[in-house]
């Protein structure tokens, strides 16, 4: 089957949240099954041409929207030395220095999406299915059908939260009146609503999730309009790529280590402990967090629960991230007071993601909701113990931990309040410090586990399948 992703971003070319991670990484295990999968994104500025050299696919191709005339050049590049991505270059709409602008972002990738759909018209290469990610490029169904172009199309759900939502004016002076469906009665305008209503088949990234959204407190306003695709609507978990994330093969940690070795990861431990400045103390449990600072990842959480935590316990936390500024500020503060013991570093920066993940005894996720989440698995296969809230992918992918810790990969909390991560977390200090050999244990165990993409893989298989049935009537 010939299927095209098209998407905002993918490692490693561009990233700012875990669907780049999934959109980088899944085509290569569709293509260890056989698919010829390709990608499409926009050519930012930012994608440097030096690391990834792209040759002209096609000069030009115009593209109408927003009431401008432009043209595109499309570009083509690959990466993991195999893996075809189109690049969609226009300066006007992608030459800015980041991925995401601060409020241009919905003519930029209305634009893209429109792109796509003109640039299939024309390549030589014709996709089967058309594989949409997020609000980005969720208008694209829609325009495939009025297109008449005869690709299916499947739009996965990494973040309900995000819809790509404008007013009457925008629709208008975009153009997309035109095609907009009269039947749209719900009560927000967003590029979401045409991806969950048009794509043969919709999904999103954890079975857990899937069954969330369809609820009022997960589906952030879109409830009723997945219950009325629910039986087009599976959850398929994401999974990692095992070669950027292998502790026994990863240049960014001091010493490698495998479940077979795992008394090596304290060489880690002591080499974060370095980095971030905190004390080296061994037999300190060191708690780490690679995050968007925001609601979402459950911050306004740890601001009320840390000083209760931090004054209390002998522990290390190890912050990376980035996100709103209020979050910045509270992390900075908590860094300020607690010198010795809490460490932050407000940014994306790789090198130190890979030593937290391999240098932390336990890795925090407290989140409020979570599609699927990226960070515990990760965690889990660099035997960091993950610490997560029970909710979404989360609760897919961390089984609770028994009392003894002989069964079990995470501690796991339920109540959305300050008072249960708290509780959580001395629970987890506790058994780091009395439970050595069930820990030492528990690690190997975490290590084992397959987080690999080919069970997914597969499912997203029968998923493109269903979706080309549908297409076709077949
Ligand atoms: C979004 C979600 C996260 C998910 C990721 C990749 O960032 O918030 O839960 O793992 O997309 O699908």
């Amino acid at each position: 089957m010939k299927i095209l992703f098209a998407a905002a971003e993918a490692v490693p070319l561009a990233k700012v949240g875990g669907m780049a991670d999934v959109v980088g990484s899944l085509p290569a295990a569709l293509s260890r099954l056989g698919e010829d999968v390709r990608l499409i994104m926009p050519g930012y500025g930012i994608i440097s041409r030096d690391k990834f050299p792209a040759e002209t696919e096609i000069e030009s191709i115009p593209v109408e929207a927003m009431g401008r005339k432009d043209n595109i050049r499309l570009k083509k590049t690959k990466i993991n030395g195999k893996i075809t991505v189109y690049l969609v270059e226009n300066d006007h709409y992608f030459g800015q220095p980041s991925v995401y602008t601060d409020n241009w972002d919905l003519p930029r990738f209305l634009f893209f999406s429109m792109a796509v759909v003109e640039t299939l018209k024309v390549l030589d290469w014709r996709p089967d299915l058309v594989h949409c990610h997020d609000w980005h490029t969720a208008i694209i169904p829609l325009l495939i059908k009025k297109s008449g172009l005869d690709a299916a199309t499947v739009f996965t759900i990494h973040n309900l939260a995000y819809q790509g939502q404008f007013d009457r004016d925008f629709l208008a002076s975009s153009g997309l009146e035109k095609i907009w469906p009269v039947s749209d009665n719900y009560p927000r305008l967003t590029l979401m609503n045409q991806g969950i209503l048009n794509a043969d088949m919709v999904s999103t990234v954890s079975e857990n999730y899937a069954r969330e959204i369809l609820t009022d407190e997960f589906g952030e306003g879109l409830a009723p309009l997945l219950r009325s695709r629910q039986n087009s609507l599976v959850g398929i978990v994401n999974g990692i790529d095992g070669g950027e994330y292998d502790p026994g093969n990863d240049p960014h940690l001091p010493r490698n280590y495998t479940s077979s070795s795992p008394r090596d990861k304290a060489s880690s431990k002591a080499a974060l402990q370095l980095k971030v400045n905190l004390p080296q103390k061994p037999g300190v449990p060191v708690i780490g967090m690679v995050s968007r600072l925001d609601e979402q990842k459950g911050l306004d959480l740890l601001e009320k629960a840390a000083g209760h935590v931090l004054d209390s316990a002998d522990i290390q936390l190890v912050i990376l991230g980035k996100g709103r500024e209020e979050y910045h500020k509270f992390v900075n503060r908590l860094a300020e007071k607690y010198r010795d013991k809490v460490a932050v570093s407000i940014g994306f920066n790789n090198p130190l993601a890979h030593l937290i993940y391999g240098g932390s005894d336990i890795f925090l996720m407290p989140s409020r909701f979570e599609p699927c989440g990226l960070g515990q698995l990760i965690a889990m296969r660099y035997g960091t113990v993950p610490l997560v809230r029970r909710t979404g992918g989360l609760a897919d992918t961390v089984l609770p931990l028994s009392a003894d810790l002989a069964s079990g990969h995470g501690f796991v909390f339920q109540e959305y309040r300050p008072e249960a991560l708290t509780t959580a977390l001395q629970g987890a200090v506790k058994a780091y410090e009395t439970q050595k050999p069930a820990w030492e244990a528990l690690v190997r165990r975490i290590m084992s586990l397959d987080f690999s993409w080919d069970a997914s893989a597969k499912k997203y298989q029968s998923l493109y399948a269903r979706a080309l049935k549908k297409k076709t009537g077949k």
